[in-house]
């Protein structure tokens, strides 16, 4: 029997009626490559669009949903199946979805990809060299990764695999957040996220 779904409120409804779409944004990079920093820049420019956004940051998300995970290649790969899971509900719920989570396996972040509908997943590598985040250390974190303190820290004694063919790389090592911000804004513009008279 052909049943009709109960839910008729479709995906290009909401759509119209936000005026924007319905997009998980995705950053990838080491940590102290900008990824929190940017996606709460954008988030600001996006509100001030008229457009409505939500952040889902890898350090808060690990004080609750996913506190129950380490740092394991394992760990990270459930972290991040959560992660899309939860992206993927968030933007099926009308929102820009700005996720920010190193996310160093190449595999694991395909499989968030997959969840999408084409063009509805957009991979924004910030590429920042080790040595750059090391110097900034805004955390501090890299120092004690150094010292032994922290095992298994991506980029030095855990893996990151580069994006090989991201929607949008953004070079967080040379350009300030505001000329970061500025490329990422124009990139969306014209993938059609939103329009400026949204
Ligand atoms: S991921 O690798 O599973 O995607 P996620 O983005 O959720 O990582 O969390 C990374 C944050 O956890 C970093 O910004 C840092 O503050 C903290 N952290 C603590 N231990 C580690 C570690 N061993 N490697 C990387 N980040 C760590």
């Amino acid at each position: 029997m052909n049943r009709e779904p109960l839910d008729t409120v479709t995906r290009e409804r909401m759509e119209t009626l936000n005026r924007h779409k319905s997009v998980g944004i995705w950053f990838t990079g080491l940590s102290g490559s900008g990824k929190s920093t940017l996606s709460c820049l954008l988030k600001e420019q996006l509100q001030a669009l008229g457009c409505r956004a939500y952040i889902i940051d890898g350090d808060s998300i690990r004080q609750g949903l996913c506190k129950d995970l380490g740092y394991s290649i394992a760990d990270r790969t459930e972290n991040i199946r959560r992660i899309g899971e939860v992206t993927k509900l968030v933007s099926d719920a009308g929102l820009i979805t700005l996720t920010a989570v190193i996310s160093p396996i190449r595999s694991d972040r395909d499989r968030v990809r997959d969840l999408f509908e084409k063009g509805d997943f957009i991979e924004v590598y910030c590429k920042c060299d080790l040595s750059i985040c090391e110097q900034r250390d805004a955390k501090g974190l890299y120092l004690s990764a150094r010292a032994g303190d922290i095992p298994e820290f991506t980029g030095i004694s855990s893996p990151y695999e580069e994006p090989l063919s991201p929607e949008i790389v953004l070079d967080t090592g040379k350009h300030s957040p505001d000329e970061c911000i500025q490329q990422l804004l124009s990139q969306l513009m014209q993938r059609n996220i939103f329009s400026l008279n949204a």
